[in-house]
Protein backbone atom coordinates (compact mmCIF):
# COMPACT_ATOMS: atom_id res chain seq x y z
CA UNK A 1 0.00 0.00 0.00
CA UNK A 2 1.63 3.50 -1.15
CA UNK A 3 0.93 6.21 1.67
CA UNK A 4 0.67 9.58 1.03
CA UNK A 5 0.88 11.83 3.68
CA UNK A 6 0.01 15.88 4.04
CA UNK A 7 1.06 17.66 7.17
CA UNK A 8 -1.21 20.45 7.56
CA UNK A 9 0.81 22.55 10.12
CA UNK A 10 1.80 25.71 10.03
CA UNK A 11 5.26 24.79 11.34
CA UNK A 12 5.85 22.26 8.47
CA UNK A 13 8.46 20.15 9.11
CA UNK A 14 9.53 21.53 12.84
CA UNK A 15 5.81 20.86 14.35
CA UNK A 16 4.31 18.51 16.64
CA UNK A 17 2.19 17.28 13.67
CA UNK A 18 5.68 16.17 12.00
CA UNK A 19 6.56 14.14 15.11
CA UNK A 20 3.13 12.69 15.67
CA UNK A 21 3.45 11.53 11.83
CA UNK A 22 7.11 10.03 11.87
CA UNK A 23 5.84 7.78 14.91
CA UNK A 24 2.82 6.24 12.59
CA UNK A 25 5.03 5.85 9.76
CA UNK A 26 7.40 4.24 12.51
CA UNK A 27 4.76 1.66 13.10
CA UNK A 28 3.26 1.34 9.30
CA UNK A 29 7.08 0.76 7.79
CA UNK A 30 7.85 -2.16 10.17
CA UNK A 31 4.48 -3.85 9.26
CA UNK A 32 4.88 -3.32 5.47
CA UNK A 33 8.14 -1.60 3.52
CA UNK A 34 6.70 0.40 0.91
CA UNK A 35 6.32 4.02 -0.44
CA UNK A 36 5.63 7.00 2.14
CA UNK A 37 5.50 10.19 0.95
CA UNK A 38 4.70 13.54 3.05
CA UNK A 39 3.62 16.82 1.48
CA UNK A 40 3.90 20.37 3.77
CA UNK A 41 0.54 22.60 3.09
CA UNK A 42 2.65 25.08 4.66
CA UNK A 43 4.24 24.92 0.56
CA UNK A 44 0.74 26.80 -0.95
CA UNK A 45 2.41 27.59 -4.06
CA UNK A 46 2.36 24.12 -4.60
CA UNK A 47 -0.97 23.19 -3.33
CA UNK A 48 -1.90 22.49 -6.97
CA UNK A 49 0.75 20.00 -7.28
CA UNK A 50 -0.23 18.34 -3.82
CA UNK A 51 -3.87 18.27 -5.75
CA UNK A 52 -2.83 16.27 -8.83
CA UNK A 53 -0.56 14.34 -6.17
CA UNK A 54 -3.86 13.01 -3.87
CA UNK A 55 -5.99 12.33 -7.57
CA UNK A 56 -3.32 9.85 -7.61
CA UNK A 57 -3.02 8.27 -4.41
CA UNK A 58 -4.63 5.19 -3.03
CA UNK A 59 -4.52 6.44 0.63
CA UNK A 60 -4.18 9.48 2.05
CA UNK A 61 -3.23 10.96 5.66
CA UNK A 62 -3.85 14.34 6.55
CA UNK A 63 -2.82 15.01 9.85
CA UNK A 64 -3.52 19.01 11.43
CA UNK A 65 -3.34 20.45 14.82
CA UNK A 66 -6.73 22.06 16.03
CA UNK A 67 -6.32 25.53 15.47
CA UNK A 68 -9.33 27.64 17.13
CA UNK A 69 -11.07 24.50 17.42
CA UNK A 70 -11.25 23.78 13.60
CA UNK A 71 -8.34 23.26 10.98
CA UNK A 72 -5.59 26.01 10.62
CA UNK A 73 -6.54 28.07 7.08
CA UNK A 74 -3.56 26.34 5.25
CA UNK A 75 -6.05 23.17 5.58
CA UNK A 76 -9.01 25.11 5.20
CA UNK A 77 -7.72 26.42 1.80
CA UNK A 78 -6.37 23.27 0.44
CA UNK A 79 -9.97 21.49 1.03
CA UNK A 80 -11.53 24.44 -0.53
CA UNK A 81 -9.21 24.04 -3.52
CA UNK A 82 -10.67 20.19 -3.81
CA UNK A 83 -14.39 21.81 -4.44
CA UNK A 84 -14.02 21.01 -8.11
CA UNK A 85 -13.71 17.22 -7.62
CA UNK A 86 -16.51 16.34 -5.38
CA UNK A 87 -17.66 12.94 -6.32
CA UNK A 88 -14.70 12.06 -8.16
CA UNK A 89 -12.35 10.73 -5.54
CA UNK A 90 -13.94 7.05 -5.74
CA UNK A 91 -11.73 4.29 -5.14
CA UNK A 92 -9.58 6.55 -2.40
CA UNK A 93 -8.70 5.97 1.19
CA UNK A 94 -8.74 8.78 3.27
CA UNK A 95 -7.91 9.07 7.00
CA UNK A 96 -7.09 11.98 9.29
CA UNK A 97 -4.68 12.64 12.38
CA UNK A 98 -6.15 15.70 14.53
CA UNK A 99 -4.05 17.19 17.81
CA UNK A 100 -4.57 19.67 20.32
CA UNK A 101 -3.05 21.87 22.79
CA UNK A 102 -5.81 20.99 25.00
CA UNK A 103 -6.12 17.82 26.51
CA UNK A 104 -9.10 16.44 26.04
CA UNK A 105 -9.97 14.98 22.79
CA UNK A 106 -13.61 16.17 22.97
CA UNK A 107 -12.51 19.21 21.23
CA UNK A 108 -11.69 17.52 18.42
CA UNK A 109 -14.65 15.76 17.95
CA UNK A 110 -16.69 18.49 15.92
CA UNK A 111 -14.08 18.68 12.99
CA UNK A 112 -13.58 14.44 12.90
CA UNK A 113 -17.33 15.07 11.76
CA UNK A 114 -16.78 17.28 9.29
CA UNK A 115 -13.67 15.36 7.55
CA UNK A 116 -16.00 12.26 7.82
CA UNK A 117 -18.54 14.42 5.94
CA UNK A 118 -16.12 15.92 3.54
CA UNK A 119 -15.17 12.33 2.37
CA UNK A 120 -18.09 11.26 1.73
CA UNK A 121 -19.21 15.06 -0.39
CA UNK A 122 -15.60 13.68 -2.33
CA UNK A 123 -16.58 9.93 -2.89
CA UNK A 124 -13.70 8.67 -1.35
CA UNK A 125 -13.66 5.92 1.70
CA UNK A 126 -13.69 7.39 5.03
CA UNK A 127 -10.72 5.35 7.58
CA UNK A 128 -11.38 7.47 10.16
CA UNK A 129 -9.97 10.16 12.59
CA UNK A 130 -6.58 9.11 15.15
CA UNK A 131 -7.48 12.05 17.77
CA UNK A 132 -4.68 12.96 20.02
CA UNK A 133 -4.82 15.75 22.93
CA UNK A 134 -1.94 17.76 24.67
CA UNK A 135 0.02 17.58 21.75
CA UNK A 136 1.42 20.90 22.02
CA UNK A 137 4.75 19.85 24.35
CA UNK A 138 5.83 16.96 22.24
CA UNK A 139 8.65 19.03 20.40
CA UNK A 140 10.48 19.77 23.68
CA UNK A 141 9.74 16.78 25.80
CA UNK A 142 12.45 14.03 25.92
CA UNK A 143 11.60 10.85 24.09
CA UNK A 144 11.62 8.86 27.58
CA UNK A 145 8.68 11.18 28.35
CA UNK A 146 6.85 10.57 25.08
CA UNK A 147 6.92 6.60 24.94
CA UNK A 148 3.51 5.72 26.04
CA UNK A 149 2.11 7.70 22.95
CA UNK A 150 4.81 7.07 20.66
CA UNK A 151 4.09 3.24 21.32
CA UNK A 152 0.70 3.65 21.14
CA UNK A 153 0.65 5.32 17.48
CA UNK A 154 3.27 3.22 16.30
CA UNK A 155 0.80 0.48 17.28
CA UNK A 156 -2.27 2.21 15.23
CA UNK A 157 0.42 2.72 12.51
CA UNK A 158 1.34 -0.91 12.31
CA UNK A 159 -2.13 -2.42 12.66
CA UNK A 160 -3.17 -0.02 10.00
CA UNK A 161 -0.52 -1.53 7.73
CA UNK A 162 -1.69 -4.84 7.96
CA UNK A 163 -5.51 -4.10 7.91
CA UNK A 164 -6.05 -1.20 6.21
CA UNK A 165 -8.32 -0.09 9.50
CA UNK A 166 -7.59 1.75 12.78
CA UNK A 167 -8.27 0.12 15.25
CA UNK A 168 -10.68 1.41 17.84
CA UNK A 169 -9.54 0.12 20.85
CA UNK A 170 -5.85 1.77 20.37
CA UNK A 171 -7.53 4.89 19.27
CA UNK A 172 -9.88 5.20 22.20
CA UNK A 173 -6.61 4.55 24.16
CA UNK A 174 -4.28 7.58 22.44
CA UNK A 175 -7.42 9.97 22.74
CA UNK A 176 -7.85 9.61 26.30
CA UNK A 177 -8.77 11.69 28.78
CA UNK A 178 -11.91 12.53 26.26
CA UNK A 179 -13.06 15.00 29.00
CA UNK A 180 -10.79 15.62 32.23
CA UNK A 181 -11.91 14.18 35.35
CA UNK A 182 -13.75 16.73 38.21
CA UNK A 183 -9.93 16.55 39.74
CA UNK A 184 -8.05 17.20 36.76
CA UNK A 185 -10.33 20.17 35.91
CA UNK A 186 -9.86 21.34 40.07
CA UNK A 187 -6.21 21.16 39.45
CA UNK A 188 -6.28 23.45 35.90
CA UNK A 189 -8.58 26.02 37.96
CA UNK A 190 -5.51 25.82 40.87
CA UNK A 191 -3.01 26.25 38.13
CA UNK A 192 -4.85 29.04 36.49
CA UNK A 193 -5.39 31.16 39.38
CA UNK A 194 -1.73 31.01 40.41
CA UNK A 195 -0.88 31.62 36.96
CA UNK A 196 0.88 28.58 36.39
CA UNK A 197 -1.14 27.21 33.32
CA UNK A 198 -0.38 30.74 30.87
CA UNK A 199 3.61 30.49 31.69
CA UNK A 200 4.13 28.85 28.76
CA UNK A 201 2.25 30.38 26.19
CA UNK A 202 3.77 34.07 27.83
CA UNK A 203 6.61 32.56 27.13
CA UNK A 204 5.85 31.74 23.26
CA UNK A 205 4.14 35.50 23.30
CA UNK A 206 6.94 37.30 24.85
CA UNK A 207 9.37 35.38 22.57
CA UNK A 208 7.64 36.57 19.08
CA UNK A 209 7.14 40.34 21.20
CA UNK A 210 3.04 40.12 20.93
CA UNK A 211 2.60 39.61 25.30
CA UNK A 212 1.45 43.48 24.96
CA UNK A 213 -0.74 43.16 22.74
CA UNK A 214 -2.54 39.68 24.15
CA UNK A 215 -5.61 41.36 25.45
CA UNK A 216 -6.24 42.66 21.33
CA UNK A 217 -9.62 42.02 20.02
CA UNK A 218 -9.16 43.64 16.49
CA UNK A 219 -12.77 42.45 15.57
CA UNK A 220 -14.76 43.95 18.23
C1 LIG B 1 -3.09 30.04 16.44
C2 LIG B 1 -3.27 28.78 17.26
C3 LIG B 1 -4.55 28.35 17.57
C4 LIG B 1 -4.74 27.18 18.33
N1 LIG B 1 -6.01 26.81 18.66
C5 LIG B 1 -6.20 25.68 19.41
C6 LIG B 1 -7.52 25.27 19.78
O1 LIG B 1 -8.53 25.88 19.43
N2 LIG B 1 -7.64 24.17 20.56
C7 LIG B 1 -6.56 23.47 20.99
O2 LIG B 1 -6.74 22.48 21.70
N3 LIG B 1 -5.31 23.82 20.63
C8 LIG B 1 -5.09 24.91 19.85
N4 LIG B 1 -3.83 25.28 19.49
C9 LIG B 1 -2.69 24.44 19.91
C10 LIG B 1 -2.20 23.52 18.77
O3 LIG B 1 -3.22 22.65 18.34
C11 LIG B 1 -1.02 22.71 19.30
O4 LIG B 1 -0.05 23.62 19.73
C12 LIG B 1 -0.41 21.76 18.29
O5 LIG B 1 0.48 20.88 18.94
C13 LIG B 1 0.38 22.49 17.19
O6 LIG B 1 0.81 21.53 16.26
P1 LIG B 1 1.99 21.81 15.22
O7 LIG B 1 3.24 22.03 16.02
O8 LIG B 1 2.08 20.60 14.36
O9 LIG B 1 1.60 23.03 14.45
C14 LIG B 1 -3.62 26.44 18.76
C15 LIG B 1 -2.32 26.87 18.42
C16 LIG B 1 -2.15 28.03 17.69
C17 LIG B 1 -0.76 28.49 17.36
Amino acid sequence: MKLTIFNGSPRGSKGNSEILINWFKEGFLKERSGDVIIYYLKNQEKHPDMIETLKRSETVLLAFPLYTDAMPGIVKKFIDNLEDYQGSLSGKSLLFLVHSGFPEACHSRGVERYLKKLTAKLGADYLGTIVKGGSEGLRIMPPMMTRKPRLLINQIGERFAGTKSLDPGLLKKLASPERLSPFSRGMYRFMSLIGLSNFYWNGMLKKNGAYKNRFDAPYV
